[in-house]
């Protein structure tokens, strides 16, 4: 059962009264809210809109440094930002005045609310959050959620056949559980980006893509939805 604002109010109220000489909670409306908003709050199920919807996840990964490329091995060590946008109408209040003061926003830990489980699906190790401890998603008042990890990654490249200086260095990401019907990927929280790109001498980006690929498992009647990112590159080291 949803609590209503009213219920909330007249709470909060009584509470405020009640209290105030005593305890100050009243002045922080962030924490109000927080309460507010995850007293009932149940994580561990994806925020399901009444229509049945899938959950829309928008992606974007942001390219910011190749760390280190082995030319034998094919490894690709990475740094970049994983960006993950989506909706949840549980977490939705009204930022214009009441209890909740004029909060537009509040940073949560992940592990407070429901996220998606995206995972680097080629990595030779998980993705390595840069700063576990110290992330927050940014939560709207509209119920937009914001989730950006800065991320280690390490991915084996393929060689190009007729070019061995060249390779093609893919990023794959799926959620690891849910069907397309539950949570669906999409490239509309930036895509493939290097606006943070600072390059490695001896190393050039050739060229890039985003893919979405479907794919069917025998287990299950909806599709698996993953994201492809690629990258084309050239390495020379010729002068070093
Ligand atoms: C749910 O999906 C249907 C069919 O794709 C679409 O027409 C409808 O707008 C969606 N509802 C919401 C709330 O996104
Ligand atoms: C990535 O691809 C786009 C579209 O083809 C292109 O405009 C852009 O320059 C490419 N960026 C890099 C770093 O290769």
């Amino acid at each position: 059962m949803r609590k209503t604002m009213e219920g909330f109010l007249s709470y909060s109220i009584c509470f405020c009264v009640l209290f105030s000489a005593v305890v100050a909670k009243c002045d922080y409306p962030e924490a109000n809210l927080l309460k507010f908003l995850l007293d009932d709050y149940e994580k561990s199920v994806r925020p399901v809109p009444k229509d049945g919807n899938a959950t829309v996840v928008s992606m974007g990964f942001s390219l910011n440094h190749i760390d280190d490329y082995d030319s034998d091995s094919m490894d690709l060590k990475s740094n970049a930002w994983l960006s993950l946008k989506w909706n949840d109408p549980r977490l939705t209040w009204n930022k214009d005045g009441g209890p909740f003061g004029n909060v537009k926003a509040l940073h949560l830990p992940p592990s407070d609310i429901w996220v998606p489980d995206v995972v680097l699906l080629n990595g030779l190790q998980p993705f390595q959050p840069q700063f576990p401890d110290r992330l927050t998603a940014l939560v709207k008042d509209t119920g937009d959620i914001y989730l950006i990890t800065p991320s280690a990654l390490e991915t084996r490249c393929i060689p190009d056949k007729a070019d061995g200086d060249k390779a093609t260095c893919r990023f794959k990401f799926m959620s690891w559980t849910y069907d397309g019907g539950e949570v669906e990927l999409d490239l509309g929280f930036g895509g493939l980006s290097f606006s943070e790109y600072k390059p490695t001498p001896g190393l050039t980006i050739l060229g890039n893509s985003s893919n979405i690929n479907s794919r069917f498992y025998d287990c299950c009647p909806e599709p698996y939805y993953d994201i492809e990112f690629s990258i084309n590159i050239e390495h020379n080291d010729k002068d070093k």
